[in-house]
């Protein structure tokens, strides 16, 4: 037997309930299996929770995390920023009803057509590299537009602990800290509209500490940099990295304590930032622990002393779950018989999906409820690198519905 991660208190019951219905009831709406449930008030107590411990930071949500429509339309309102990653994600963005000058886009490798798009819609172009400074700069000649950009700066900084390093190395994202303000001078030169900084250290951290000591070094990075160029940055993006306990013995992370020793670096921050804004940018943090992933089981069977619920649903939508995506080591995340009764008998087993593979394996010989061809398994922390994050073409199965939770 192994263990599995811990059910978000958002979600109770036995059988399962998500937003005030039972799973089965939301399966039926739906109707089929599989199908990812967002509960928009999860999402909301999040940002809620954000607020309360960062009233003078800007919330800009990373739409890459899950870009569902009806969930961005319903966020965007809420916070103060949209984060894109490609055109694709411009196309979202703007559709979810979010101003332009709210919306940023980063990412190595925009494409001509992706600046040009970014530029005529009037986002502003987080720039990775000089040579993407020279093509946005000649775009926004050509098309007669004064582009909005800011300088994405690789740091020195490495956020300890995260599941994804992205600063102190060398990397295809943002522009080395020592030559970032030449090229922003050189910018603000071109008469572009210097939108400021962006500084994004790292992903999936847990200790509070390690991103309090990130965001006080991303600070002074900002302050150094900030006196360097001349031009106070309107805004600087702190990055962000907040992380969630997908697996046993993780806790959640402390956000009021981060807040708090924020709250102090701006405090104490240069005079070169003094009407600078700031945002923190969340993916994962605000709408991962608000996601459920059911599937159906089509099989049970028994191989060599193991039992296996075979579901259908996998790794071609929840490739996360699986330990397929950015994980050494399989462990399991929270998993539920969603129908199953309190107090109902348990056992031992494995979830698998309906791949020809043995990576296609949601939960590996977990205590579960005894369940039946026909029951309902709950996949959590399933609301950030869902189905588009996940192979949904591979083996040629159905893509799942989508939901957004509303309580009823
Ligand atoms: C620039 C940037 N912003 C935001 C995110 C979102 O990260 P998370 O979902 O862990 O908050 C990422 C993750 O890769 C990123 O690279």
């Amino acid at each position: 037997m192994k263990p599995m991660g811990t059910i978000p208190a958002d979600f109770a019951g036995a059988p399962l309930t998500i937003a005030g219905r039972s799973a089965a009831d939301w399966v039926a709406m739906a109707g089929d299996t599989p199908l990812f449930i967002y509960d928009r008030g999860a999402v909301e107590a999040r940002i809620a929770r954000f607020r309360a411990a960062f009233p003078d930071i800007d919330l800009h949500y990373a739409i890459k995390a899950n870009p569902f429509a009806a969930l961005l339309a319903a966020m965007a309102p809420l916070v103060d920023g949209l984060d894109i990653a490609s055109g694709g994600e411009l196309t979202m963005a703007l559709a979810a009803g979010k101003a332009p000058q709210t919306i940023s886009f980063a990412g190595p490798g925009k494409r001509d057509d992706e600046l040009t798009a970014a530029i005529k819609a009037g986002v502003t172009i987080n720039l990775e590299s000089s040579g993407e400074a020279t093509r946005a700069l000649g775009i926004g000649d050509r098309l007669g537009i004064t582009p909005r950009l800011a300088i994405r700066v690789n740091p020195e900084i490495e956020l300890r602990g995260s599941g994804m390093r992205m600063g102190g190395r060398a990397s295809p994202f943002g522009i080395d800290a020592d030559r970032a303000a030449a090229v922003a001078r050189d910018v603000i030169a071109s008469g572009a509209d210097w939108r400021g900084l962006h500084i994004y250290a790292g992903s999936q951290a847990l200790d509070a500490w390690a991103i309090i000591d990130t965001q006080a070094a991303t600070m002074a990075l900002a302050g150094r940099l900030a006196e360097e160029i001349g031009v106070m940055p309107p805004l600087v993006n702190l990055g962000g990295g907040f992380g969630i306990p997908y697996f046993p013995g993780e806790a959640p992370l402390d956000i009021a304590a981060i807040g708090a020793a924020l709250a102090e670096a701006l405090a104490t921050r240069s005079t070169a930032l003094r009407d600078t804004r700031f945002a923190i940018e969340l993916g994962r943090w605000l709408v991962g622990e608000a996601g459920v992933y059911l599937t159906r089981v089509v099989d049970r069977k028994e191989s060599r002393g193991e039992t296996f619920l075979v579901v259908d649903g996998g790794l071609h939508h929840q490739l996360a779950a699986t330990g397929n995506l950015g994980t050494v080591v399989k462990r399991n995340y929270p998993v539920s018989i969603a129908t199953a009764a309190a107090g109902a008998p348990t056992e031992v087993v494995s979830v698998v999906g309906p791949l020809c593979t043995p990576l296609d394996r949601l939960a590996d010989r977990v205590t579960l409820p005894v369940a039946a061809v026909g029951d309902l398994v709950a996949v959590f922390m399933a609301g950030a690198y869902g189905v588009s994050a996940s192979p949904t073409a591979f083996l040629g199965h159905p893509l799942p519905a989508e939901t957004l939770a509303e309580h009823s």
